[in-house]
């Protein structure tokens, strides 16, 4: 019996060591400890059947078999968790000098962002900050600080986006009121670029979209003219389209500046021979501009009497399209990989 009993330790030790997991495992438990049919129940009831001096040798012998049993399945456990956890870690690790997998793309920037980028290094360059501004803006900061009062007709052309329940807050139609956000903030003399995306309620079209960006710049400093003007911005022209691009400025309305401009530059697509996009004109204008109203020098805590200065707005998304002849607006916002991947 004894030697029966020492034979059923080695082959439950071994089965127990043999599993290759859990499951395995369990099924090896409830075969030697199982409450119902397990081989360790069947020896205690053989147990019931002796008495005196073979009983206790007999229970003995079946107290270290359970116990073998039992430190085995311990130890295996801890085997098999710890083997999973090691799996786990091995699973997670990240070789990093593995090679790309066949065709993987590299990401890229969005042609918005190249034109942006390739502006905000031209205007560091000439000693400009570039600043940020919030879309969401209030009616003050975006109208009325900028010389536009409530009930000027200019508003009418800068339709927008109102926010339910704050009549003072919308959506800026343009950039010009980070120019007397910057002013409070930093005062003169001053040079900053102010690019960002601008909200219109237009009905979209090839050449409307609700959502577009400009390119605001202000320049302040003690005696600022027309020429400090135009010699910056023929400049920025000069460095978008070539040395040979010609500029011209031509009297506009803005309430903002007096007098305002609106530049225009020959056509980089027919070097100014006249076809479809400059509508045989031979120009496009690419810019508003002007010598900044002492309204609104005023509303930004700048005294007029002693600082002047230019201010100016690109279409930015306007020189996008021009610079990659890209003919409908609703594209650089659509999302379209296929329109995407071209860049
Ligand atoms: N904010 C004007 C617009 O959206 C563009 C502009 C014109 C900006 C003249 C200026 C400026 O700073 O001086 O149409």
């Amino acid at each position: 019996m004894f030697d029966e009993i020492t034979k059923k330790q080695v082959e439950a030790v071994a089965e127990i060591k043999a599993a290759l997991d859990k499951t395995q495992l369990e099924k090896v438990e409830t075969k030697w400890l199982g409450r119902k049919n397990g081989v360790m129940l069947e020896i205690m009831k053989e147990l019931q059947k002796t008495v005196g001096e073979e009983r206790k040798q007999f229970g003995q012998a079946a107290n270290q078999l359970k116990q073998a049993i039992e430190q085995a399945l311990r130890e295996k456990h801890a085997e098999l968790s710890e083997a999973a956890w090691s799996n786990l870690l091995a699973g997670e690790r990240l070789d990093v000098t593995q090679p790309a997998l066949p065709g993987a793309t590299v990401g890229h920037y969005h042609p918005l962002t190249l034109v942006q980028r390739e502006l905000e290094d031209l205007f560091t360059s000439m000693g400009f900050m570039v600043v940020d501004g919030p879309e969401l803006e209030s009616d003050y900061f975006n109208f009325t600080a900028l010389n536009i009062p409530a009930d000027h007709p200019a508003r009418d052309m800068q339709d927008t986006l109102y926010i339910k329940d704050h009549p003072e807050w919308l959506m800026r139609t343009q950039t010009s009121p980070v120019q007397i956000r910057a002013m409070q903030k930093y005062g003169a003399p001053l040079r900053i670029v102010v690019p960002g995306k601008c909200f219109r309620n237009e009905a979209t079209d090839a050449r409307h979209e609700h959502t577009f960006y400009q390119l605001e710049g202000l320049v302040l400093d003690k005696g600022i003219n027309f020429s400090h003007l135009k010699a910056t911005l023929e400049a920025v022209a000069q460095h978008l389209y070539g040395p040979q691009t010609k500029m011209r400025l031509l009297p506009k309305f803005y309430p903002f500046v007096e007098p305002g401009v609106r530049g225009e530059v020959t056509c980089s697509l027919c070097a100014g021979q006249g076809c479809r996009v400059c509508k045989n004109s031979g120009w496009l204008e690419i810019f508003g501009a002007g010598l900044v109203h002492p309204n609104v020098l005023e509303a930004g805590g700048i005294n007029p009497e002693k600082y002047q200065g230019f201010a100016f707005g690109f279409g930015l998304t306007r020189l996008v399209m021009l610079k990659y002849g890209i003919n409908d607006v609703r594209l650089l916002e659509s999302g379209s990989m296929k329109f995407l991947e071209q860049f």
